[in-house]
């Protein structure tokens, strides 16, 4: 009787359990070992020391006019300084100026915009068509779905994208959004700790997303039911479930967004760790260049590669967030008997035959359906 109750416990437990070892555990150690109680003082750059030798901020040659000097300096020409760094000899960027505004304007309007339009057409979706339900009765036998190291593999990237878009978020609205509410002390320590949490799980994410890849690439290869698929709005028109196999095009769709989004997000996010140590802009841009004949700069300052890897990191993550809402949507709320799928790694057979006939047709032939438990329906 005991060891019955102790399975059942350690049946809904080792998920979370896993998923806490594996990135809670590290993560908590490095905030116990990493946040500072009051933050350091702002340091002077390495050899910025007041009063140590140097060349003058404008070093004026004798044969350029004051005019010259000043246009060099807006084009962001290095000069000579004590002050380390790439971007230490350059007095002005100009390009910043650009990048701030579009950063302090549309980027954040039209970002937030974005994500209010998306929860109001899941919310107008949710009351035009409701719960979407099974057709008929459950057959009482489940079938195999997820294995626990898909579970795994897919409960780690969610976890750690939930966090990483909450505390990108807060990131780009917390001052206007939070500190008003929780006040400045408050606001301080909950962005030093986010910021922690952003850095370090964005790691749990690069490998949930690149096992997810392996893991699932074969089954999400486009084939023929995918435009039937598409063409009928996945059942909203036509009447019926439209074929499909183990995924359905929407799902292949957000599987090759999560993929590529999560590729993008991961190169300007390192770019974003380790500033100046890579110039991915520069060299997408050479590569468009070549194949396009597009004319995009290549000549990038390094300040300019992170002022672009901010942007377009902050685009992909907010995009991202709009797609994973309607994911979250579609995989509990929006639909009978999806969220058992990727919990408890099996579903009902009449489930797999609504919603993924062939898949279903196949796990029969196999005699997979068959020699699962049979359960009583309810
Ligand atoms: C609370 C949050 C989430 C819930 C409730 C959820 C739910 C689900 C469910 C139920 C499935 C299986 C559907 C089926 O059996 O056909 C699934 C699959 C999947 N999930 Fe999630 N998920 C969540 C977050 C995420 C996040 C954050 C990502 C990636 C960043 C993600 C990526 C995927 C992918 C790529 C698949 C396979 C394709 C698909 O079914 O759309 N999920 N999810």
């Amino acid at each position: 009787m005991r060891k019955t109750h102790g399975a059942r416990l350690w049946r809904r437990l080792w998920l979370p359990l896993l998923l806490f070892g594996f990135y809670g555990l590290p993560l908590l150690v490095a905030l116990a070992q990493q946040v500072p109680v009051v933050p350091d003082p702002v340091r002077p750059p390495a050899g910025a020391v007041r009063g140590e030798a140097g060349p003058p901020p404008v070093n004026l040659q004798p044969e350029a006019s004051d005019s010259e000097i000043w246009a060099r300096i807006r084009r962001g020409d290095a000069g000579q300084s004590p002050v380390a760094g790439p971007m230490g000899p350059v007095l002005i960027q100009s390009e910043g100026e650009v990048w701030r505004d579009v950063r302090n304007g549309p980027y954040r309007a039209y970002a937030g915009w974005f994500l209010v339009g998306v929860v109001a057409a899941l919310l107008v979706f949710f009351l035009l068509r409701g719960r979407i339900r099974l057709e008929h009765p459950p057959a009482g036998v489940r079938v195999p779905r997820f294995s626990w190291f898909e579970r795994f593999t897919h409960w780690l990237t969610a976890t750690c994208f939930i966090v990483l878009g909450v505390t990108g978020l807060s990131l780009m609205y917390g001052r206007e959004l939070v500190m008003p509410l929780v006040g400045k002390e408050a606001f301080a320590v909950w962005a030093i700790w986010g910021k922690l949490a952003h850095n370090y799980l964005a790691f749990g994410f690069m490998l949930g997303v690149a096992l997810m890849f392996l893991q699932w690439v074969w089954f999400n290869i486009p084939n023929r039911h995918d435009l039937v698929w598409l063409l009928r709005g996945g059942g909203l028109f036509g009447g019926g479930h439209p074929p499909a196999k183990k995924f359905n095009a929407g799902q292949k769709i957000i599987f090759w967004l999560v993929v590529l989004g999560g590729l993008s997000l991961s190169l300007s996010g390192l770019q974003l760790l380790f500033p100046y140590q890579f110039h991915f802009f520069r060299d997408t841009f050479a590569t468009l260049n070549a194949w396009l004949g597009t004319d995009l700069p290549t000549g990038l300052s390094p300040l300019a590669e992170q002022q672009l890897a901010v942007v377009w990191h902050g685009i992909v993550g907010v995009f991202m967030i709009g797609v994973i809402l309607a994911h979250i949507y579609i995989g509990s709320l929006g639909m009978e008997g999806a969220f058992d799928a990727m919990w408890n790694g099996e579903v009902d057979l009449e489930w797999a035959r609504e919603h993924h006939n062939l898949w279903a047709e196949e796990l029969e032939r196999r005699g997979l359906a068959e020699r699962s438990v049979a359960q009583p329906a309810e």
